[in-house]
Protein backbone atom coordinates (compact mmCIF):
# COMPACT_ATOMS: atom_id res chain seq x y z
CA UNK A 1 0.00 0.00 0.00
CA UNK A 2 3.21 2.57 0.97
CA UNK A 3 4.90 1.78 -2.18
CA UNK A 4 1.93 2.04 -4.64
CA UNK A 5 1.04 5.37 -2.64
CA UNK A 6 4.38 6.72 -2.78
CA UNK A 7 4.89 5.96 -6.46
CA UNK A 8 1.50 7.48 -7.37
CA UNK A 9 2.66 10.52 -5.12
CA UNK A 10 5.87 10.45 -7.04
CA UNK A 11 4.12 9.93 -10.91
CA UNK A 12 1.46 13.00 -10.32
CA UNK A 13 1.87 15.67 -12.97
CA UNK A 14 0.41 18.33 -11.82
CA UNK A 15 -1.56 19.91 -8.25
CA UNK A 16 -4.82 18.34 -9.42
CA UNK A 17 -3.35 15.05 -9.82
CA UNK A 18 -1.95 14.86 -7.07
CA UNK A 19 -5.19 15.74 -5.11
CA UNK A 20 -6.42 12.96 -6.52
CA UNK A 21 -4.10 10.66 -4.96
CA UNK A 22 -4.36 12.54 -1.40
CA UNK A 23 -8.02 11.59 -1.49
CA UNK A 24 -8.02 8.10 -2.50
CA UNK A 25 -5.51 8.00 0.05
CA UNK A 26 -6.13 10.01 3.07
CA UNK A 27 -9.73 11.43 1.69
CA UNK A 28 -12.77 10.40 3.67
CA UNK A 29 -13.58 7.38 1.43
CA UNK A 30 -9.98 6.80 0.84
CA UNK A 31 -8.23 3.93 1.25
CA UNK A 32 -6.06 4.76 4.41
CA UNK A 33 -9.23 6.30 6.28
CA UNK A 34 -10.96 3.55 5.22
CA UNK A 35 -8.52 1.24 7.26
CA UNK A 36 -8.46 3.46 9.98
CA UNK A 37 -12.40 3.34 10.61
CA UNK A 38 -11.86 -0.76 10.76
CA UNK A 39 -9.28 -0.62 13.80
CA UNK A 40 -12.15 -0.54 15.80
CA UNK A 41 -13.52 -3.80 15.13
CA UNK A 42 -9.62 -5.94 15.41
CA UNK A 43 -9.06 -7.01 18.80
CA UNK A 44 -6.72 -5.18 20.66
CA UNK A 45 -3.71 -6.90 20.51
CA UNK A 46 -4.42 -6.89 16.67
CA UNK A 47 -5.24 -2.49 16.89
CA UNK A 48 -1.56 -2.24 19.01
CA UNK A 49 0.34 -3.41 16.06
CA UNK A 50 -1.59 -1.90 13.10
CA UNK A 51 -2.86 1.05 14.30
CA UNK A 52 0.82 2.93 14.93
CA UNK A 53 1.63 1.28 11.71
CA UNK A 54 -1.68 3.05 10.14
CA UNK A 55 -0.42 6.38 12.06
CA UNK A 56 3.31 6.23 10.34
CA UNK A 57 1.92 5.19 7.07
CA UNK A 58 -0.63 8.03 7.08
CA UNK A 59 2.25 10.29 8.37
CA UNK A 60 4.26 9.61 5.63
CA UNK A 61 2.05 10.08 3.18
CA UNK A 62 1.27 13.51 3.88
CA UNK A 63 4.76 14.45 3.84
CA UNK A 64 5.09 12.88 0.48
CA UNK A 65 2.41 14.98 -0.80
CA UNK A 66 3.68 18.22 0.69
CA UNK A 67 7.03 17.42 -1.21
CA UNK A 68 5.58 16.35 -3.99
CA UNK A 69 3.18 19.93 -3.76
CA UNK A 70 6.82 21.96 -3.13
CA UNK A 71 8.21 20.81 -6.57
CA UNK A 72 5.34 20.79 -8.70
CA UNK A 73 5.31 24.49 -7.76
CA UNK A 74 8.82 24.89 -7.93
CA UNK A 75 8.55 23.77 -11.34
CA UNK A 76 5.93 25.68 -12.36
CA UNK A 77 7.17 28.67 -11.06
CA UNK A 78 10.34 27.53 -13.44
CA UNK A 79 8.28 27.14 -16.26
CA UNK A 80 6.70 30.78 -15.78
CA UNK A 81 9.91 32.59 -15.28
CA UNK A 82 11.45 30.77 -18.23
CA UNK A 83 8.35 32.17 -20.10
CA UNK A 84 8.27 35.34 -19.23
CA UNK A 85 11.85 36.57 -19.72
CA UNK A 86 12.53 39.83 -21.06
CA UNK A 87 14.89 39.57 -23.96
CA UNK A 88 16.64 43.29 -23.12
CA UNK A 89 19.14 42.73 -26.16
CA UNK A 90 16.16 43.06 -28.38
CA UNK A 91 16.20 46.26 -30.42
CA UNK A 92 13.40 48.83 -29.40
CA UNK A 93 10.64 48.83 -31.24
CA UNK A 94 10.43 52.14 -33.60
CA UNK A 95 7.95 54.61 -32.68
CA UNK A 96 7.21 57.45 -34.91
CA UNK A 97 6.47 60.91 -33.23
CA UNK A 98 3.75 63.25 -34.73
CA UNK A 99 5.13 66.57 -35.48
CA UNK A 100 3.88 70.21 -36.18
CA UNK A 101 2.98 70.75 -39.74
CA UNK A 102 4.59 73.83 -41.58
CA UNK A 103 1.80 75.78 -41.72
CA UNK A 104 1.25 75.33 -38.33
CA UNK A 105 4.46 76.49 -37.36
CA UNK A 106 4.62 79.39 -39.09
CA UNK A 107 1.52 80.40 -37.97
CA UNK A 108 2.98 79.96 -34.76
CA UNK A 109 5.56 82.00 -35.29
CA UNK A 110 4.05 84.81 -37.26
CA UNK A 111 1.75 84.62 -33.72
CA UNK A 112 4.93 85.18 -31.50
CA UNK A 113 6.42 88.33 -33.61
CA UNK A 114 3.38 90.00 -33.92
CA UNK A 115 3.10 89.41 -29.91
CA UNK A 116 6.16 91.10 -29.23
CA UNK A 117 5.03 94.19 -31.37
CA UNK A 118 1.76 94.16 -28.77
CA UNK A 119 -0.71 92.07 -31.21
CA UNK A 120 -2.90 90.16 -29.52
CA UNK A 121 -5.09 87.70 -31.73
CA UNK A 122 -8.36 87.41 -32.92
CA UNK A 123 -10.93 84.87 -34.44
CA UNK A 124 -13.75 84.68 -36.54
CA UNK A 125 -16.24 81.55 -38.49
CA UNK A 126 -15.32 80.23 -41.19
CA UNK A 127 -18.77 79.94 -42.55
CA UNK A 128 -19.08 83.54 -42.94
CA UNK A 129 -22.06 85.28 -43.74
CA UNK A 130 -22.25 87.18 -46.74
CA UNK A 131 -22.72 90.58 -44.66
CA UNK A 132 -19.48 90.10 -43.37
CA UNK A 133 -17.20 88.94 -46.05
CA UNK A 134 -18.63 91.65 -48.49
CA UNK A 135 -21.05 94.10 -47.53
CA UNK A 136 -19.48 95.60 -44.42
CA UNK A 137 -16.31 95.40 -46.22
CA UNK A 138 -17.42 98.12 -48.40
CA UNK A 139 -17.99 95.52 -51.22
CA UNK A 140 -21.83 96.15 -51.62
CA UNK A 141 -23.74 93.19 -53.40
CA UNK A 142 -23.23 94.44 -57.02
CA UNK A 143 -19.67 95.18 -56.13
CA UNK A 144 -17.29 94.06 -59.22
CA UNK A 145 -14.61 92.81 -56.46
CA UNK A 146 -16.80 90.13 -55.32
CA UNK A 147 -16.82 88.52 -58.92
CA UNK A 148 -13.28 88.31 -58.42
CA UNK A 149 -12.98 86.37 -55.32
CA UNK A 150 -14.35 83.01 -56.38
CA UNK A 151 -16.25 82.63 -53.76
CA UNK A 152 -17.99 79.08 -52.61
CA UNK A 153 -21.03 79.48 -51.64
CA UNK A 154 -23.29 77.54 -48.76
CA UNK A 155 -26.71 75.99 -50.24
CA UNK A 156 -29.83 77.24 -48.75
CA UNK A 157 -33.12 75.98 -47.54
CA UNK A 158 -36.25 76.34 -50.11
CA UNK A 159 -37.43 79.34 -49.94
CA UNK A 160 -34.94 81.39 -48.25
CA UNK A 161 -34.44 84.21 -49.87
CA UNK A 162 -31.35 86.00 -47.58
CA UNK A 163 -27.84 85.86 -49.45
CA UNK A 164 -26.50 82.84 -48.81
CA UNK A 165 -23.46 82.36 -46.65
CA UNK A 166 -20.17 81.38 -47.77
CA UNK A 167 -16.53 80.20 -47.01
CA UNK A 168 -15.01 83.42 -45.96
CA UNK A 169 -12.72 84.50 -48.97
CA UNK A 170 -10.32 86.05 -46.69
CA UNK A 171 -9.25 86.72 -43.23
CA UNK A 172 -10.83 90.45 -43.50
CA UNK A 173 -14.33 89.67 -41.67
CA UNK A 174 -12.53 89.42 -38.31
CA UNK A 175 -11.76 93.10 -38.52
CA UNK A 176 -15.52 93.91 -38.17
CA UNK A 177 -16.58 91.26 -36.13
CA UNK A 178 -12.95 91.92 -33.66
CA UNK A 179 -14.13 96.24 -33.65
CA UNK A 180 -17.93 95.25 -33.16
CA UNK A 181 -17.13 93.44 -30.09
CA UNK A 182 -14.01 95.36 -28.49
CA UNK A 183 -14.23 98.90 -30.80
CA UNK A 184 -11.40 101.01 -30.84
CA UNK A 185 -8.42 101.32 -29.97
CA UNK A 186 -6.94 98.02 -31.14
CA UNK A 187 -3.96 95.88 -32.23
CA UNK A 188 -4.94 92.13 -33.41
CA UNK A 189 -4.23 89.64 -36.07
CA UNK A 190 -6.43 87.04 -37.07
CA UNK A 191 -4.88 83.84 -38.90
CA UNK A 192 -7.10 80.86 -40.14
CA UNK A 193 -8.46 79.35 -43.20
CA UNK A 194 -9.75 80.85 -46.01
CA UNK A 195 -11.45 79.52 -49.08
CA UNK A 196 -11.45 80.20 -53.02
CA UNK A 197 -12.22 78.29 -56.09
CA UNK A 198 -8.73 78.22 -57.74
CA UNK A 199 -5.99 75.49 -58.12
CA UNK A 200 -2.19 75.62 -59.68
CA UNK A 201 1.23 75.54 -58.29
CA UNK A 202 0.24 78.61 -56.09
CA UNK A 203 -3.29 77.99 -55.45
CA UNK A 204 -5.27 75.64 -53.44
CA UNK A 205 -9.37 75.87 -52.78
CA UNK A 206 -8.39 76.67 -48.91
CA UNK A 207 -5.67 78.56 -48.02
CA UNK A 208 -4.26 80.30 -44.82
CA UNK A 209 -4.07 84.09 -44.33
CA UNK A 210 -3.19 86.20 -41.49
CA UNK A 211 -4.73 89.35 -41.11
CA UNK A 212 -3.52 92.78 -39.91
CA UNK A 213 -5.60 95.59 -37.86
CA UNK A 214 -4.17 98.40 -35.62
CA UNK A 215 -6.60 101.51 -35.13
CA UNK A 216 -5.73 104.34 -33.08
CA UNK A 217 -5.89 108.12 -33.02
CA UNK A 218 -2.88 108.86 -35.30
CA UNK A 219 -2.17 105.29 -36.77
CA UNK A 220 -0.38 106.07 -40.39
CA UNK A 221 1.14 103.94 -43.74
CA UNK A 222 4.52 105.20 -41.74
CA UNK A 223 3.24 102.63 -38.94
CA UNK A 224 1.74 99.95 -41.37
CA UNK A 225 5.80 99.94 -42.90
CA UNK A 226 7.69 99.72 -40.25
CA UNK A 227 5.66 96.95 -38.19
CA UNK A 228 5.76 95.13 -41.70
CA UNK A 229 9.57 95.39 -41.90
CA UNK A 230 10.00 94.26 -38.13
CA UNK A 231 7.78 91.63 -39.24
CA UNK A 232 9.52 90.83 -42.38
CA UNK A 233 13.37 91.08 -40.90
CA UNK A 234 12.23 88.85 -37.65
CA UNK A 235 10.24 86.08 -39.12
CA UNK A 236 13.58 85.77 -42.47
CA UNK A 237 15.84 86.14 -40.03
CA UNK A 238 17.65 88.81 -41.84
CA UNK A 239 17.03 92.47 -42.69
CA UNK A 240 13.60 92.69 -45.19
CA UNK A 241 13.35 95.95 -47.47
CA UNK A 242 9.54 95.77 -48.35
CA UNK A 243 7.87 98.15 -51.58
CA UNK A 244 4.89 99.69 -51.70
CA UNK A 245 2.46 99.50 -54.87
CA UNK A 246 -0.70 102.04 -54.77
CA UNK A 247 -3.31 99.22 -55.21
CA UNK A 248 -6.76 99.22 -55.04
CA UNK A 249 -9.20 97.46 -52.24
CA UNK A 250 -12.87 97.82 -51.46
CA UNK A 251 -11.69 98.20 -47.82
CA UNK A 252 -8.61 100.37 -47.71
CA UNK A 253 -8.15 103.73 -49.10
CA UNK A 254 -5.40 104.38 -49.86
CA UNK A 255 -4.16 100.49 -50.49
CA UNK A 256 -1.18 99.32 -51.22
CA UNK A 257 0.46 95.97 -52.54
CA UNK A 258 3.68 94.52 -50.56
CA UNK A 259 6.66 93.76 -52.24
CA UNK A 260 9.48 92.17 -50.13
CA UNK A 261 13.35 92.15 -51.37
CA UNK A 262 14.70 89.10 -52.69
CA UNK A 263 16.87 87.73 -55.40
CA UNK A 264 16.16 84.80 -57.60
CA UNK A 265 18.84 82.21 -58.92
CA UNK A 266 18.48 78.93 -60.29
CA UNK A 267 14.88 78.03 -59.59
CA UNK A 268 15.24 79.14 -55.82
CA UNK A 269 14.20 82.37 -53.89
CA UNK A 270 16.27 83.86 -51.13
CA UNK A 271 14.47 86.73 -49.04
CA UNK A 272 16.41 89.71 -48.09
CA UNK A 273 19.67 90.50 -50.68
CA UNK A 274 18.92 91.49 -54.03
CA UNK A 275 16.65 93.11 -56.37
CA UNK A 276 13.78 91.28 -57.10
CA UNK A 277 10.47 91.82 -55.69
CA UNK A 278 7.77 89.50 -54.64
CA UNK A 279 4.59 90.30 -53.55
CA UNK A 280 3.48 89.07 -50.39
CA UNK A 281 0.39 90.64 -49.00
CA UNK A 282 -2.23 93.96 -49.19
CA UNK A 283 -2.97 96.34 -46.91
CA UNK A 284 -3.94 99.78 -46.77
CA UNK A 285 -5.22 102.34 -44.37
CA UNK A 286 -9.08 101.08 -43.21
CA UNK A 287 -11.67 102.52 -45.03
CA UNK A 288 -13.89 105.09 -43.26
CA UNK A 289 -17.19 103.02 -44.36
CA UNK A 290 -15.49 99.83 -42.85
CA UNK A 291 -14.88 101.45 -39.86
CA UNK A 292 -19.07 102.98 -39.81
CA UNK A 293 -20.46 99.18 -40.95
CA UNK A 294 -18.19 98.28 -37.35
CA UNK A 295 -19.62 100.67 -35.49
CA UNK A 296 -16.52 102.83 -35.29
CA UNK A 297 -16.67 106.33 -35.62
CA UNK A 298 -14.31 107.39 -38.69
CA UNK A 299 -13.82 110.82 -37.54
CA UNK A 300 -12.09 109.86 -34.35
CA UNK A 301 -10.36 106.92 -35.12
CA UNK A 302 -8.06 105.70 -38.10
CA UNK A 303 -5.63 102.77 -38.50
CA UNK A 304 -4.25 100.34 -41.54
CA UNK A 305 -5.08 96.81 -41.89
CA UNK A 306 -3.25 94.25 -44.13
CA UNK A 307 -3.36 90.57 -45.56
CA UNK A 308 -0.83 88.25 -45.90
CA UNK A 309 -0.66 84.62 -46.91
CA UNK A 310 0.96 82.31 -44.41
CA UNK A 311 0.98 79.43 -46.65
CA UNK A 312 3.17 81.78 -49.34
CA UNK A 313 5.46 83.17 -46.82
CA UNK A 314 5.97 79.41 -45.28
CA UNK A 315 6.63 78.19 -48.72
CA UNK A 316 9.49 81.13 -49.18
CA UNK A 317 11.00 80.50 -45.84
CA UNK A 318 11.71 77.21 -46.51
CA UNK A 319 12.09 76.52 -49.75
CA UNK A 320 8.82 74.25 -50.53
CA UNK A 321 8.07 75.14 -54.74
CA UNK A 322 4.30 73.53 -54.85
CA UNK A 323 1.73 75.28 -52.58
CA UNK A 324 -0.33 72.13 -53.09
CA UNK A 325 2.23 69.46 -51.28
CA UNK A 326 1.22 71.51 -48.23
CA UNK A 327 -2.39 69.60 -48.19
CA UNK A 328 -1.35 65.99 -49.48
CA UNK A 329 -0.21 64.81 -45.93
CA UNK A 330 2.22 62.70 -47.53
CA UNK A 331 4.99 62.04 -45.08
CA UNK A 332 7.57 61.67 -47.21
CA UNK A 333 7.56 65.36 -48.42
CA UNK A 334 7.07 66.63 -44.86
CA UNK A 335 10.38 64.82 -44.05
CA UNK A 336 11.89 65.78 -46.76
CA UNK A 337 11.45 69.46 -45.45
CA UNK A 338 12.49 68.59 -42.05
CA UNK A 339 8.75 68.54 -40.85
CA UNK A 340 7.84 64.50 -40.99
CA UNK A 341 7.90 62.34 -37.42
N1 LIG B 1 -8.42 90.78 -47.87
C1 LIG B 1 -7.45 91.04 -48.92
C2 LIG B 1 -7.25 89.78 -49.74
O1 LIG B 1 -7.61 88.73 -49.33
C3 LIG B 1 -6.12 91.48 -48.35
C4 LIG B 1 -6.20 92.76 -47.60
C5 LIG B 1 -6.46 92.77 -46.25
C6 LIG B 1 -6.01 93.96 -48.24
C7 LIG B 1 -6.53 93.95 -45.56
C8 LIG B 1 -6.08 95.15 -47.55
C9 LIG B 1 -6.34 95.13 -46.20
O2 LIG B 1 -6.73 89.83 -50.83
Amino acid sequence: LRDRYLARIEAAADEAALEEVRLSALGKKGEVSLKMRELGGLSPEERQVAGPALNALKDQLTAALAARKTALEDAALDARLAAETVDVTLPARHRRRGTIHPVSQVTEEVTAIFASLGFAVAEGPQIESDWYNFDALNMPSHHSARAEMDTFYMSRAEGDNRPPAVLRTHTSPVQIRHLEAHGAPCRVIAPGRVYRADYDQTHTPMFHQVEGLCIGRDISMAHLKWTLEQFFSAFFGTEVKTRFRASHFPFTEPSAEVDIQCEWSDGQVRVGQGDDWLEVLGSGMVHPNVLRAAGVDPDEWQGFAFGMGIDRIAMLKYGIPDLRAFFDSDLRWLRHYGFGP
